[in-house]
């Protein structure tokens, strides 16, 4: 068991910049999620704490040990690929216990290795069988498995379960949680799949072009996302983005775009202030919009009231996800079960005035 620290870890690829500058402590024990678009640098960021990859600038330490010299075998990490590459012609047991074959460990250390593995991860009935005879997720059991047996300090798995379908991959993640409080190590896992990020991660790291943007638990990346990015990345259907300007009337300022007027709440008028008559971007997610009926436990002064034309509708079953416009203005709005909007028809909508959003457009910083 580790902390794994990467301070200022920069890598290129001839003039691709893959990483840049990355600084970030992964606490031991913690399960960090790095999350971000394809081609952000996540694997390549991985592979740098693997050993798999040389640095080209920075250091890294696992435990209280720098490993920039120290080769992948002695780093004391295993990782699981995307493509779980078990040997087709190997059984589940020689699976998973090539490697430690490999590192010269004594046949009935290997025997109770694999055999704990397998108990936890419910592969004791399939030993015997190869890969070909398993399910996807099965076999997913035993990429997983071929690392416990390592008995490492840091697990790296990077997008583990994306050959798995919709359901599977649910099951597995819960797996993964539990397998997570069993073992007691430190995992960082890598995906580029925001949902998988916020159920499984205590913390997620999000990155963009190769940079760290925040790194916080979930529900804080989600509720005060640190720029335009991340609060467009993490949330879907994704937060409602409008440009516009502040205004100042008296001792309140509104943010002003065509046909939509929204008061900013008076405690918030502190971080508002420098804006007046200035450009920002407003954000709301979609669920933080209400129709008019479900919105009365709101106070009058947190919300706002508009006339919201509907373009189309999406039914998910327990929600339904109205797009619309709002004057000019595209808008995602997440409400109940209503089956009664039709395209066409207009239809009232209420934003909640405290989980609005203000980015500056020019650094898309987060203002509130
Ligand atoms: N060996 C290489 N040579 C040159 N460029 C590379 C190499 N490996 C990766 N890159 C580039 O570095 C950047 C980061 O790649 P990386 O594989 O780390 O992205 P990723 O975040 O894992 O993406 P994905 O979600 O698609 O797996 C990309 O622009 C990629 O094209
Ligand atoms: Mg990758």
């Amino acid at each position: 068991m580790a902390k794994v620290v990467l301070k200022g870890i920069c890598k290129r690829f001839g003039d691709v910049e893959a990483v840049k500058d990355i600084n970030l402590e992964i606490q031991d024990q913690e399960f960090l999620v790095m999350v971000g678009p394809s081609g952000c640098g996540k694997t390549t960021t991985l592979r740098m704490i693997a050993g798999l990859e040389e640095i080209s600038e920075g250091k890294i330490f696992i435990g209280d040990r720098e490993v920039n010299d120290v080769p992948p075998k002695d780093r004391n990490i295993a990782m699981v690929f995307q493509s779980y590459a078990l040997y087709p012609h190997m059984t589940v047991y020689e699976n998973m216990a090539f490697g430690l074959r490999l590192s010269g460990i004594k046949k009935k250390e290997i025997d109770e290795r694999v055999a704990e593995a397998a108990e936890v991860l419910d592969l004791r009935t399939l030993l015997h069988r190869l890969p070909k005879q398993l399910s996807g997720g099965q076999r997913q059991r035993v990429a997983v498995g071929r690392a416990i047996v390592r008995h490492p300090q840091v697990f790296l798995m990077d997008e583990p379960l994306s050959n798995l379908d919709a359901k599977l991959r649910v099951q597995m993640r819960a797996e993964l949680q539990k397998l997570h409080r069993r073992l007691k190590t430190t995992v960082i896992y890598v995906t580029h799949d925001q949902v998988e990020a916020m159920t499984l991660g205590q913390r997620i790291a999000v990155i963009l072009n190769g940079e760290l943007q925040q790194a916080e638990a979930p529900l804080t990346v989600y509720d005060k996302p640190i720029n335009r990015f991340v609060a467009g990345f993490v949330g879907s259907p994704p937060m409602n983005f409008v440009e516009g300007n502040i205004k100042q009337s008296g001792d309140d300022f509104y943010f002003e775009a065509e046909g939509l007027k929204t008061k900013i709440l008076k405690e918030l008028s502190e971080y508002i202030r420098d804006y007046a008559g200035k450009e920002v971007i407003f954000g709301i997610r979609p669920e933080n919009i209400w129709e008019i009926g479900s919105s009365k436990w709101l106070k009058e002064d947190e919300k706002a009231q508009y006339e919201a034309k509907v373009d189309f509708r999406e039914l998910m079953g327990s929600d339904t996800y109205i797009y619309v416009k709002i004057h000019n203005n595209p808008i995602v709005a997440r409400v109940g079960s209503l089956t009664d909007v039709t395209p066409g028809s207009t239809f009232p909508l209420v934003f909640d005035l405290r989980k609005i959003h203000i980015f500056d457009p020019k650094t898309l910083k987060a203002v509130i």
